[in-house]
């Protein structure tokens, strides 16, 4: 007789973390190395100001500070953690991977751990690497972390480009729970024939590293900032009503919607469309720019240690990103506020979208 199979379980969010660097660079100071200003760049992204990391800082030390404070709500050891998925488009070094360096410095010694290359829509691919694990029960703790060091990437001369991206990292500790709690449906989606929308065209085994690439800035964050804005509005609108429709809720289920955070009238516009109060769409891009893979997950964290969600209330999470990735999940929250976090707690996002 051959053995039955084990039914699935829930995977849940049982604690959440975020760390961004102490450097904040306002729109003030990046009108003195481009041609800009404070009110272009807010009129057009929302954006006042973002954090960039300091030049001894690097990717996996964000993502570990984050990911501690993770564990510590979750109240779970480092070495109970069996997988690190690490979302990032900025990791330390392209071998060994970030999450294995992580891994390292966590002393997270049991977990295996890799990266996952999914630009902003990377938190949302981690859920659902995460939940698909506990699911089937290859796991019962996935720690998976959103973090970017994007002012490594970007160009200083670049208008375009420069106003809009930050550092920081943020981390969620996922473990099983009752099927129809916590992570109710994912769905993710790429599109590669648009890749390059929003490319680093060199330092991959296409163009390795040369003087030529460096001459030519090939390192740095290339965008076509029109197009991309266009996509990003319709796909996350379809991957939120998917995620809805598999979770079999509807946008009245949602107490919050956490959107990544990379302009302030992309959210605008996703939210009309798709029509969900204002009050119930978080945004804090105002503080941080856009950190990629990140922007979810500092969101969450500041949202969860304001005490906003409670059990039993539904958020959305939706992204757009480089490659191009879209994606959203609709969770049902299961964690209870937490109370003496002693990690310092982070201003509340804003909640609605302020008037521009
Ligand atoms: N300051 C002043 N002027 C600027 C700046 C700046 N920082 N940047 C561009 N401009 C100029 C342009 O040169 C252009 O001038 P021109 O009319 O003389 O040619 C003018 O402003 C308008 O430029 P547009 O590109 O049309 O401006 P738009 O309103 O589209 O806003 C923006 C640009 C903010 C980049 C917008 O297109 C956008 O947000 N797109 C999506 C970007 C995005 O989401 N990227 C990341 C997604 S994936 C990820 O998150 C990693």
């Amino acid at each position: 007789m051959s053995p039955q199979p084990d039914p699935i379980r829930g995977a849940t969010i049982v604690g959440t973390g975020m760390y961004v660097p102490d450097r904040v660079v306002t729109n003030h100071d990046l009108e003195a190395m481009v041609e800009t200003s404070d009110e272009w760049i807010v009129e057009r992204t929302g954006i006042r100001e973002r954090r960039f990391s300091a030049p001894d800082e690097v990717t996996s030390d964000l993502a570990v500070i984050a990911a501690r404070r993770a564990l510590e709500m979750a109240n779970v050891p480092p070495e109970e953690v069996d997988q690190i998925v690490l979302a990032t488009t900025t990791p330390d070094r392209y071998l060994p991977s970030c999450a294995c360096t992580v891994q390292a410095k966590l002393g997270a010694t049991r977990a295996a751990a890799y990266d996952m290359y999914a630009a902003c829509t990377g938190f949302i691919y981690g859920l659902s690497i995460a939940r698909g694990a506990i699911g089937t029960r290859i796991a019962d703790t996935v720690l998976v972390i959103g973090v970017e060091q994007l002012s490594r990437i970007m160009d200083m001369t670049d208008r375009n480009t420069c106003v809009l991206f930050g550092d920081g990292a943020g981390a969620a500790v996922l473990r099983p729970c009752a099927p129809g709690d916590g992570i109710l449906s994912v769905s993710i989606h790429s599109d590669g024939v648009l890749g390059d929308l929003l490319e680093v065209p060199a330092g991959g085994a296409a163009i390795p590293a040369s003087h030529d690439s460096v001459h030519r800035r090939q390192h740095y964050i290339h965008m076509r900032g029109k197009e991309l804005f266009r996509q990003a509005v319709r796909s996350m609108d379809d991957s939120l009503r998917k995620a809805l429709e598999d979770a079999n809720l509807t946008m009245n289920d949602l107490e919050l919607v956490i959107p990544h955070q990379a302009n302030l009238r992309i959210i605008d516009a996703m939210r009309v469309r798709i029509g969900i109060p204002a009050e119930r769409v978080l945004v804090n891009i105002e503080r941080y720019g856009n950190t990629s893979s990140a922007s979810i997950p500092i969101t969450l964290d500041e949202v969860v240690r304001a005490g906003r969600l409670k059990p039993g209330e539904g958020v959305g999470f939706v992204a757009f990103g480089g490659g191009i990735t879209w994606g959203a999940s609709v969770a049902r929250w299961t964690m209870p506020a937490p109370i003496d976090v002693d990690t310092p707690a982070a201003e509340p996002a804003t909640l609605g979208v302020p008037p521009s």
